[in-house]
């Protein structure tokens, strides 16, 4: 008797628990996007970088006024490299940010102030339509440039290092 009014306690509590989240955190958007491997240790994207499957990143936003965390989710990128974060909520004076956090590349797991961070808008008091935002990519970069690296850059009209 006691362990079924606990039974029924316990769902009813689950119940309103995912009504209540229902009702508050609806899912508004998602922030989508890719990680790369610099494999030219150039710090843009080449025709030789990689997408990293595997890799852990985060979104978190923050409070413009006090930098309070009011949002944090972290996504692995599957394996074409990208990732989708689903975003709860209206993020209006907050900071969204994406950053990558963990590469399963032993070889290409070098953070870079260019492609580890990327800013995204989610809230829909400025007019943004889409429920879908894109990051700009992000990435590591590679402990050795590839052998083809020279080539590449020099077709894209860079000179060559000595
Ligand atoms: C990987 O994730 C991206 C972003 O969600 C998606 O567009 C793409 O179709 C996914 N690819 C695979 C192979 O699942």
């Amino acid at each position: 008797m006691v362990k079924a009014s606990l039974m029924a306690m316990v769902l009813m509590s689950v119940c309103i628990s995912s009504l209540i989240s229902f009702a508050l955190a609806v899912e508004k958007f998602k922030v989508v996007g890719k990680v790369y491997c610099d494999t030219c240790r150039v710090e843009f994207e080449t025709k030789l970088s990689e997408p990293i499957p595997g890799a852990t990143v985060k979104l978190e936003c923050r409070k413009v006024r006090d930098e309070a965390v009011t949002y944090s989710r972290e996504a692995v990128t599957n394996a074409t490299g990208g990732y989708s974060i689903p975003v709860e909520g209206d993020h209006e004076a907050e900071i969204c940010k994406v950053s990558v956090e963990k590469s399963p590349r032993a070889d290409c797991n070098e953070k870079m102030e260019a492609w580890e961070k990327s800013q995204v808008e989610l809230t829909t008091q400025d007019g943004l339509a889409d429920p879908i935002t894109t990051a700009n990519n992000l990435g590591f970069k590679k402990k050795e440039a590839l052998p083809g690296c020279p080539q590449v850059l020099k077709d894209m009209g860079f000179p060559l290092t000595p």
